[in-house]
C-alpha cells in the first residue's frame, strides 16, 4: 500500500490512536451484543460501556447529566435531531455563512417547505462573526441560533460563548456544530452558555466513523422527529419523552461507542491543551513556509489565534482540484478540494467562482517532517505553475 502523507484530518482523523483499533477488536469480539434489551451479563457488559461513555463525553463537555448526552449516527445525524425538533413552521433562525452544509440543507429545507425563515450573518475578512450582529436579527419568533463552533474550511473559531450570552439574555435557544472542535479545544456547556452541541466521533475526538452525538441542557426539550425502538417500555405506543431515549432510536452503534470511549481515554491521557498546541505548531509552520510565496493565496491564515489546525490556500491560476491531484499523484500527500460542504464561505471568499480552494487538515499523528514535505510540494507546484504561465 502507498504511504500517504495524511492532510485530510478535517474530513475524518487518520489513522487513529492504536489503541482505538485494538478496544474496538477486544470489544466487539467479546461484548457485541445490544445494549439494553436484556439482563444476561454480555448486556450487562455493553450497557456499562454505553453509559461509561456517556458519563465520559458528558464530562468533557461539561455537562449535569449524562441521560441527556443522546448518541446519534454522526453530526449530520445530531444536527438534523435539534434543527427539525426544535423549529417549526412560522419560526425564525439564525445562523453563519460559515455552517456546513449539515445545518444548511435542514434550514433551507425547513426554509422552503415549512416557511421558516432564516438569517444568515456573515463573517468578517479575518473568518470571525461578530457576537453583536446577532442581537441585530433578533426577532420575536426567533427560535433557535445556531452556530458553526470551529470552521472546517478557514479553521476560524467562533466567539461562541459571547454569542451564547446574547442568546441566552433574550431566552433564544443556542446552539453549536462542534464537529471540527471537539477533540481539539475545550467546550463548556455551561462557561459557553450552550443550550445544545452536536459532535461527530470519527473527527478529533478520534473515534470511527458511524458514532456522533449531541448534549441537551436541561430546560431545553426537543421534539421527537422519529420514533422507534429504545428497549424499554415496549407497550408504549409512542416514543419515550425521557432523555436519552427521547433521541435514540433502534440499535446503537456499540462499536462506534466502543472506538470512541477508547478515542476520549486517548485525547484525556495526551491532554487536549499538548494536542492543540502540537497541531497549531504544525500548522505555524506550513503558514510560515508558505505565505511570502509569490503565486499563492492563504485564505484566513494571518493569525493563527483563535484557530485551529486547518488550512486553506490556493495556487493562483490552478484549480484545486488540480493541486490536489498532482499532491496526490506525483508526492502522495492526501489533501480535500473544492467546496468542503460549506458553499457559503467559498461565495463569501469568491473561491466558489474558481472551484474553491485546497485545504490541509493536520491532525495528531503529522509530523514537522511530513509538514516540510508539503510545504516544498506546493512550492514546486506554484515554480511548475509559473513556468508553465511564463
Ligand atoms: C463543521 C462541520 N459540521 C458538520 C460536519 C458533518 O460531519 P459528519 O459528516 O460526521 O456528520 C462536518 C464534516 O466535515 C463539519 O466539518
Amino acid at each position: 500500500m502507498k504511504k500517504y502523507i495524511f492532510l485530510d484530518n478535517s474530513a475524518t482523523s487518520f489513522p487513529k490512536p492504536a489503541e482505538v483499533y485494538k478496544f474496538m477488536d477486544y470489544f466487539y469480539r467479546n461484548f457485541g451484543v445490544n445494549p439494553g434489551r436484556s439482563g444476561y451479563d454480555l448486556c450487562l457488559e455493553t450497557g456499562s460501556l454505553v453509559e461509561e461513555t456517556r458519563r465520559m463525553l458528558t464530562a468533557f463537555f461539561n455537562g449535569k447529566d449524562p441521560n441527556r448526552l443522546c448518541f446519534s449516527y454522526n453530526s449530520t445525524d445530531a444536527l438534523n435531531l435539534i434543527i427539525f425538533g426544535l423549529l417549526k413552521e412560522g419560526d425564525h433562525a439564525i445562523t453563519t455563512t460559515l455552517e456546513h452544509n449539515s445545518v444548511l440543507r435542514p434550514l433551507h429545507h425547513l426554509w422552503k417547505y415549512s416557511g421558516v425563515e432564516v438569517d444568515y450573518i456573515p463573517f468578517n475578512r479575518q473568518g470571525f462573526v461578530d457576537p453583536d450582529d446577532f442581537p441585530r436579527k433578533f426577532k420575536k419568533n426567533t427560535r433557535l441560533v445556531i452556530v458553526n463552533h470551529a470552521s472546517n474550511v478557514l479553521g476560524t473559531v467562533q466567539a461562541i460563548r459571547e454569542i451564547g450570552r446574547r442568546c441566552r439574555e433574550r431566552g433564544i435557544p443556542f446552539a453549536v456544530d462542534t464537529s471540527q472542535s471537539a477533540g481539539k479545544i475545550p467546550i463548556d456547556m455551561d462557561k459557553d452558555n450552550l443550550d445544545v452541541l452536536a459532535f461527530t466521533g470519527h473527527k478529533s475526538l478520534l473515534g470511527p466513523t458511524g458514532i456522533g452525538g449531541l448534549y441537551v441542557r436541561e430546560g431545553i426539550e426537543i421534539r421527537h422527529t422519529r420514533a422507534g425502538g429504545t428497549g424499554v417500555r415496549s407497550a408504549q405506543r409512542t416514543h419515550l419523552d425521557e432523555y436519552p431515549y427521547r433521541l435514540e432510536y433502534g440499535t446503537l452503534n456499540v462499536l462506534g461507542v466502543a472506538g470512541l470511549n477508547a478515542g476520549l481515554k486517548w485525547i484525556e491521557n495526551k491532554g487536549l491543551q499538548a494536542i492543540h498546541e502540537q497541531e497549531m505548531k504544525l500548522t505555524t509552520q506550513l503558514r510560515d513556509g508558505l505565505k511570502d510565496i509569490e503565486g499563492i493565496t492563504l485564505y484566513c491564515q494571518d493569525n493563527l489565534i483563535d484557530h485551529i489546525s486547518v488550512f486553506l490556500f490556493n495556487v493562483d491560476g490552478l484549480d484545486a482540484l488540480n493541486t490536489s491531484t498532482i499532491l496526490d499523484v506525483d508526492y502522495n500527500i492526501a489533501s480535500r478540494s473544492g467546496l468542503h460542504c460549506a458553499p457559503l464561505v467559498h461565495e463569501q471568499l469568491g473561491t466558489d467562482k474558481i472551484e474553491g480552494a485546497v485545504r490541509f487538515g493536520i491532525g495528531p499523528f503529522n509530523t514537522e517532517e511530513e509538514i516540510q514535505i508539503a510545504v516544498e510540494a506546493v512550492k514546486e507546484i506554484v515554480a511548475f505553475q509559473k513556468r508553465k504561465t511564463g
